[in-house]
């Protein structure tokens, strides 16, 4: 299948079903639409002349290599409700792409199983207003043999869809907090849904390895940013001091430039992975990272690309 196809595909299974509900926004929807839009307002200068014939798109996150600068973003739900092992597919599927698995709430029981497959994995954890069970839930993963732990600094208020609560009883996390849990936390720790320079000094100052500017796929606050709105904001207030993922709206190698030639070092996919594992299962997740990352590595080159250090701003042009 093409990308289009898998995307069109996937994405009509999913609306098919009660499940489908969940690829949904949050109150207006405007996120949703924004992050489409958003894409939309750049565009590439072309630098033909004396351009590369191939691009390398290899790269390494936290000491991870990657075949691909493409990774899942953070996701459990819906995947289990549509095949009963759909983690171990979408695992399958990426490991085979050379990207990452991340996945969200609830912590899958069988982490061990997914890291059985290869793929490199971050396991996502909630703030929940109940700390212990935020402690449990990492203490549990980090058991199970997860070196890398992301959490939801975004999620204070969990998470809705349309008017619908879906995540309940979280609780907006402290600097306090924030650094205990890094005391936690032996491997890398990712903090995930920074759209400040404020909370990306304050992650720093806790000691995030990562951050990941994203507005959570449109499933926390209603009018949160593009992480392209506030990318200026964003890569001054990091300097360069840790690597930034960003994800909202990605579904080709042409937005993934976008991203990587406004400050990211990895854009994330939430939607397209469940798309793909809709249309075509572990092949489709793998098919549509590679065909992104070829699409990536296409255009790259008529830019003046040979790799992923060739890409910076004046790559894109804000329309
Ligand atoms: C069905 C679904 C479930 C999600 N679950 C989580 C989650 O548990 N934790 C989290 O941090 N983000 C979660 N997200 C947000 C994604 O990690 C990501 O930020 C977002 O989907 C990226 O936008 P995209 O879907 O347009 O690619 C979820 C998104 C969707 C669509």
């Amino acid at each position: 299948m093409t990308l289009t196809e898998l995307l069109t595909k996937g994405k009509q299974i999913l609306e098919g079903k009660k499940i489908g509900f969940s690829i949904q926004a949050v109150e207006t929807g405007w996120v949703w639409k924004n992050n489409r839009a958003v894409m939309e307002q750049y565009a590439f200068r072309q630098k033909a002349i004396n351009a590369p014939a191939q691009a390398d798109i290899s790269c390494e996150f936290l000491g991870v290599p990657l075949k691909v600068p493409v990774v899942m973003s953070a996701m459990t739900m819906p995947i289990p409700a549509m095949a009963d092992d759909g983690l171990l597919q979408v695992a399958r599927g990426l490991k085979e792409a050379g990207s990452l698995m991340w996945t969200g709430t609830p912590i899958p029981k069988d982490i061990a199983a997914l890291l059985e497959t290869g793929v490199p994995l971050v396991v996502s954890a909630k703030p929940y207003a109940q700390r212990e069970k935020l402690l449990a839930e990492i203490e549990q993963a980090q058991e199970q043999g997860a070196a890398m732990i992301s959490l939801e600094v975004d999620a204070g208020q969990g998470t809705k869809i349309q008017d619908q609560p879906m995540a309940t009883g979280c609780a907006p996390l402290s600097l306090e907090e924030l650094k205990q849990i890094r005391g936690l936390v032996k491997g890398k720790l990712i903090m995930k849904g920074v759209l400040s320079a404020h909370d990306i000094e304050l992650c720093l100052q806790a000691g995030a390895d990562a951050l990941v500017a994203s507005n959570h796929g449109a499933h926390t606050i209603d009018y949160l940013p593009h992480p392209f709105q506030v990318a200026g904001e964003l890569t001054q207030a990091l300097a360069g001091r840790a690597p930034l993922v960003m994800d909202g709206g990605f579904r080709r190698g042409t937005d993934v430039l976008k991203g990587l030639a406004l400050g990211a070092d990895l854009v994330g996919l939430g939607r397209p992975i469940l798309y793909a594992l809709a249309a075509g299962g572990a092949e489709g997740v793998c098919d549509l990272v590679s065909q992104i990352g070829a699409e990536l590595a296409r255009t790259m080159t008529m830019l003046g690309a040979a790799n992923l250090d060739g890409i910076g701003e004046s790559c894109v042009m804000k329309l």
